[in-house]
């Protein structure tokens, strides 16, 4: 049945007991919540790792470093295969195996592709991966790899990638899985509900989400929306969009045009997972921003770096591309935007283990090479922490620790 025909608290309690049954949709974060979802008659045609369900962390150093009182993080990296795509993955490619196709394709910056071929594999179909040469981070590439997808590395970026892979739809059977397919936005959207019921249906002043293909921020705002109308919550968060700034549509669109026209620009960011420049979904990103009351910001890479390494030492860690959320939320207290009393949730898109390169270079201080003014530098060097390398005594292991405790106490 729909959601629309339940009242709130049955809609509420019913969602709840599932937590309890055996049953494998049941134990989906994603499929509990099936009334809010596309109707899928044969439910032996669905494919779950058992996605979502994924935890809500508060964050209280990053709290205090951007001068909030009340910071949660809802991390998406804790899916099965380390990215919020598993949410909405499970829906699209249960759709494909539905319709019978044998092939599934997408074009990706890396976590789309492994988490589509972790899900075509379990259920024997065969996935197409384009990814842009030599700008996927090998954690993400090594899953697609694992999951057994047939990898097309092309010479161009992500756009162009797309472009192709449009091109091979429109030529060969094989099922869209970019989150231009209206499944993964309906899958997607189940990750607001989740963090709903954890907040006990009270809605957080701000929800703050990195963008990239503008798929996520659209989708988790359709669905408070949705929310909202089913008297589920009273109120709608404010959603905000934080963008790199070296790949920057968004911001720049609802600068230039106030959102009416698409700016496209040619994408550069260490954050790879949103190297994006001609997002598919502005349109409906826009919408959000324009529902809810959320702003685009945009932060650069010394502040995605910084931000990282924040959450990180809060022992929750996440992919850079996630830690945008960080730097945005910094920038908006200072803006004024965001109050110091406000409830602010980060949406924390992806794993730390999936970008193991960039952490180890920011620790090893070649990120950035010496491109960094020396305030910068202070900001990171606080947090680089490079494996020392020591002569195999205790002797030389206690000295070496007397000096960092020196140095922490300085
Ligand atoms: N964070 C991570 C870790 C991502 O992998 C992505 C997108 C985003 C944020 C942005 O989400 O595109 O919905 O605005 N990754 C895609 C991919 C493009 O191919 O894995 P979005």
């Amino acid at each position: 049945m729909r959601a629309a025909s339940f009242t709130a608290p049955t809609l509420k309690a019913l969602w709840r007991t599932r937590r309890k049954s055996f049953v494998p949709i049941d134990q989906s974060g994603v499929w509990r919540f099936r009334e809010l979802l596309p109707p899928f008659p044969g439910e032996e045609k669905i494919i779950t790792l058992r996605e979502g369900n994924t935890p809500l962390y508060s964050l209280p150093s990053c709290a205090r470093a951007v001068g909030v009182e009340h910071l949660l993080a809802k991390h998406q990296g804790m899916n099965p295969t380390g990215s919020f795509k598993d949410t909405g993955m499970t829906v699209a490619a249960s759709m494909a195996r539905r319709e019978g196709f044998r092939w599934v394709g997408c074009a990706s910056t890396g976590n789309t592709s492994a988490s589509m071929a972790a899900y075509a594999a379990r259920a024997q179909m065969r996935s197409l991966v384009l990814i842009p040469q030599g700008k996927v981070s090998w954690g993400k590439l090594s899953q697609a790899l694992d999951y057994g997808a047939i990898t097309f590395e092309l010479k161009t970026d992500f756009d162009g990638c797309s472009r192709v892979l449009n091109e091979v739809v429109d030529r060969m059977p094989v099922y869209l899985l970019n989150s231009v397919n209206p499944y993964r936005i309906e899958g997607q959207k189940t990750a607001a509900i989740e963090l709903l019921e954890q907040l006990d249906w009270q809605a957080p002043d701000h929800v703050i989400v990195p963008g990239g293909n503008l798929g996520n921020s659209s989708a988790l705002g359709k669905a408070f929306v949705e929310l909202e109308e089913l008297k589920l919550i009273a109120r709608l968060p404010k959603v905000s969009i934080v963008q790199a700034e070296g790949a920057n549509p968004l911001v720049r669109t609802m600068r230039e045009t106030g959102g009416k026209r698409l700016i496209v620009v040619q994408a550069e960011t260490a954050a790879s997972a949103i190297r994006i420049g001609s997002p598919a979904s502005w349109k409906k990103a826009v919408r959000v921003l324009e529902q809810t009351g959320g702003m685009v910001a945009e932060v650069s890479e010394v502040e995605i770096a910084w931000a990282k390494a924040q959450i990180g030492a809060d022992g929750v860690g996440c992919e850079p591309a996630s830690a945008v959320t960080l730097a945005g939320l910094k920038k908006m207290v200072a803006a004024g935007f965001v109050k110091p009393g406000e409830s602010v949730v980060l949406i924390l898109t992806g794993h730390l283990l999936k970008d193991p390169d960039f952490t180890l270079k920011f620790h090893r201080g070649e990120l950035f090479g010496s491109l960094l003014h020396s305030k910068q530098s202070e900001m990171l060097r606080a947090h680089e922490r490079a494996p020392i390398l020591l002569e195999a005594s205790g002797d030389a292991v206690i000295s070496a620790l007397e000096r960092v405790e020196e140095r922490s106490e300085a």
